[in-house]
């Protein structure tokens, strides 16, 4: 047999007996999704091979048939392999394809393939199958990430800054106290993912097009054979359920946040008026014009892309709301905002990762930007263990913060009468309290930023990223 080869064939009608004409040239346009599931198709053919296991177990396909089918799936697979993409290819979507080429290759056995089975519950599996992979790439990428600042925080235990609040210097920290900072939510999109991927693990074939499937088909088995951990149980909800599709762009888009967050910490670091921070040549690019310049691009990108994480998320939410029961054509579009979040990440995290390890942290620079002003809450907790109430010690020392700054000085360069003319409750030792390390190790609670604080954090962090990490 003379067989057809992609792209100089006609599309292979899937539904034509009901039609007279074709498709308009411009509906085409508008319903073909191959260019976008392409990707689906491995997914595909193992599912579509697992079904035809399945039919054999329900006596519709002989065993000689079954073996047929598969061994032309196999033939399928191969061909697809050996394509570059979509491009050329005349069908609609990447089902279609699949069973076009199928059919080429075994003749008319190929077309008992979709018994029973519609492209409603074959999207949604061959969707959920590609998910559950997709959904542990990411996972390792965040994972590397959330490593590498781990790493930068130990690297950096002995420098102290500022922490800020409203971005105006609050009280000091260990440097790896605010990287940490920025690690600890990236255990929380992982715990997010490892729920997304209990939701996607979820078999759908069977669903049929909306009322399940006529033919003995053992659903149990079919899950166990694509490693599926559970099956459906309303046949309705499972063809029109993208559930976790919205997780897991609501999880990107939170990655996204958080990214962006360190992005625009790392931004403001290394700005000259700053200085605290330095990304790495590899990291940073120059002015055509300026040669000064030293561009944080990998910190502004990753910014700038958090913009289509969020916007991905509320695309889908958009296309699910108002969804009258049943499948509907509309949830086509659930691919390409979940493939595009997916692929940003890909991109970004990995250079997250780099820019981070990159990243030398100024100790000079800190050193000087720290004066003795964020250990404002430090004087007033002095007065407070001479019993003072801290109501009124804050004033006191807002008072002294207002002299110093009358007189051009840091609170810490005020000598011991200057205070007391405001407050008689300053002793001699006053002055071991200007000394941002001395502020840190007071701060022992749990969570706090002292050393032995800060050693327990590391182990709180290790063992928490690990369980993030080690599920499903
Ligand atoms: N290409 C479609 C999708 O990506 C699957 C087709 C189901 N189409 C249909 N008319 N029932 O969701």
């Amino acid at each position: 047999m003379d067989k057809p080869r992609p792209g100089d064939g006609a599309a292979h009608a899937l539904w034509g007996g009901r039609f007279k004409g074709g498709l308009a040239g411009e509906m085409e346009a508008l319903n073909r999704s191959l260019d976008i599931d392409w990707r689906l198709w491995p997914h595909d053919v193992r599912g579509s091979r697992a079904w035809a296991r399945g039919l054999e177990r329900a006596g519709i396909l002989t065993r000689q048939e079954a073996r047929r089918i598969d061994a032309g799936l196999a033939k399928v697979a191969t061909r697809l392999e050996a394509l570059p993409g979509p491009a050329g290819l005349p069908d609609e979507d990447i089902h279609t394809v699949i069973e076009r080429m199928l059919i080429e290759e075994t003749g008319s056995v190929g077309g008992k393939l979709h018994t029973g089975r519609s492209r409603n519950d074959q999207v949604a599996t061959a969707f959920r199958l590609w998910g559950k992979r997709a959904i542990l790439a990411l996972r390792d990428r965040l994972a590397a990430l959330a490593e590498s600042i781990a790493r930068k925080a130990r690297e950096s235990r002995d420098i102290v800054m500022p922490g800020f609040t409203h971005l105006q210097q609050a009280q000091p920290v260990p440097a790896a106290h605010w990287l940490l900072s920025r690690a600890w939510p990236l255990v929380r999109d992982l715990e997010h993912l490892g729920a997304v991927h209990r939701e996607c693990d979820v078999l759908p074939l069977g669903a049929g097009a909306v009322a399940g499937c006529p033919f003995e088909i053992d659903r149990e088995a079919l899950a166990a054979d694509l490693g599926f951990s559970r099956v459906s149980e309303n046949s309705i909800d499972t063809v029109s359920d993208r559930d976790w599709t919205a997780r897991l762009l609501f999880g990107a888009a939170m990655t996204g946040v958080h990214l962006s967050q360190l992005a625009e910490d790392l931004v403001v670091f290394s700005s000259s008026e700053f200085g605290f921070a330095r990304l790495g040549d590899g990291y940073t690019t120059g002015s055509s014009l300026m040669p000064q310049k030293r561009n944080p691009d990998v910190a502004e990108l990753t910014r700038g892309k958090s913009g289509r994480l969020v916007g991905n998320l509320v695309g889908m939410l958009t296309v699910l709301k108002g969804l009258p029961t049943g499948y509907n054509r509309d949830l086509q579009e659930d691919k390409e905002a979940v493939f595009d979040s997916v692929d940003t990440l890909a991109v970004v995290l990995p250079a997250m990762t780099g820019a981070v390890a990159s990243l030398t942290l100024d100790r000079a620079r800190i050193a000087a930007a720290l004066g003795t002003r964020v250990l404002a809450t430090d004087l007033a907790d002095y007065l407070v263990r001479r019993g003072i109430p801290f109501r009124e010690a804050h004033h006191i020392v807002g008072e002294l913060v207002r002299v110093a700054e009358d007189s051009g000085r840091e609170p810490g360069q005020l000598a011991l009468d200057e205070m007391n003319a405001v407050h008689p409750g300053f002793a001699e030792d006053v002055h071991a309290v200007f000394d941002p390390e001395a502020s840190v190790q007071s701060r022992a609670v749990r969570g706090g930023t002292a050393a032995a604080a800060l050693e327990a954090q590391f182990e709180a962090f290790t063992g928490a990223l690990e369980e993030a990490v080690a599920g499903p």
